[in-house]
């Protein structure tokens, strides 16, 4: 990916986005390219996905579904009905479609960066966590899971599965399968 592509992306991300997501995204774009270089993950789709992740945020649920018909993506029927859950396809559908990005690890990461994936490679689980730590996060357990993102990636990728989860129960939400997935999965392998 030539540099000034790079830059291009990141000029019309922030035509895409609100100032207060802009930050988070810049935050996850710097957090994914540490965690890169921590555990020896190639640095510049770690940008490329953090600067993407949520470029389809602030769309609208028609436009989402627009990007994600002209990708070839599909919802779960589970995803389907929760359309805050919409974002990470549309956004991978933007970045294949419009910037022409066909890197799988980078699609991933940007597909999975809310659920996660039991079967999710490392550059999506560095996303992943980068989602979760950015320095802008202020919440109950995020200093415990910075300093575990330091020492083991995949106890990062745990502690942002049932901190959600948590969260979600105590708000009465529903839970994706996909989350719980996740957390079964990686309690297997950390
Ligand atoms: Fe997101
Ligand atoms: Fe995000």
């Amino acid at each position: 990916m030539p540099a000034l592509k790079i830059n291009e992306i990141q000029e019309w991300v922030a035509f895409q986005v609100s100032p207060y997501r802009l930050k988070h995204i810049q935050g996850v774009a710097q957090t994914s390219v540490r965690l890169a270089k921590r555990y020896g993950l190639p640095e510049e789709e770690a940008l490329l996905a953090g600067w993407l992740h949520d470029c389809a945020k602030e769309k609208t649920r028609v436009e989402m579904k627009q990007w994600i018909r002209k990708a070839g993506f599909h919802l779960d029927p589970e995803e389907e009905k929760i359309p805050g859950l919409w974002h990470p396809h549309a956004g991978a559908a933007m970045a294949l479609v419009k910037w022409g990005i066909k890197d799988k690890g980078v699609l991933e990461a940007i597909r999975c960066h809310t659920l996660g994936s039991p079967k999710m490679g490392p550059l999506a689980q560095a996303v992943f966590v980068a989602d979760f730590i950015e320095p802008s996060r202020h919440f109950k357990g995020v200093d415990l899971a910075r300093a575990l993102a330091r020492r083991n990636l995949k106890e990062a990728v745990l502690a942002k599965a049932s901190i959600t989860i948590q969260f979600l129960f105590e708000k009465r939400m529903k839970i994706h399968p996909r989350l719980l997935e996740t957390w079964n999965q990686f309690l297997l392998e950390h």
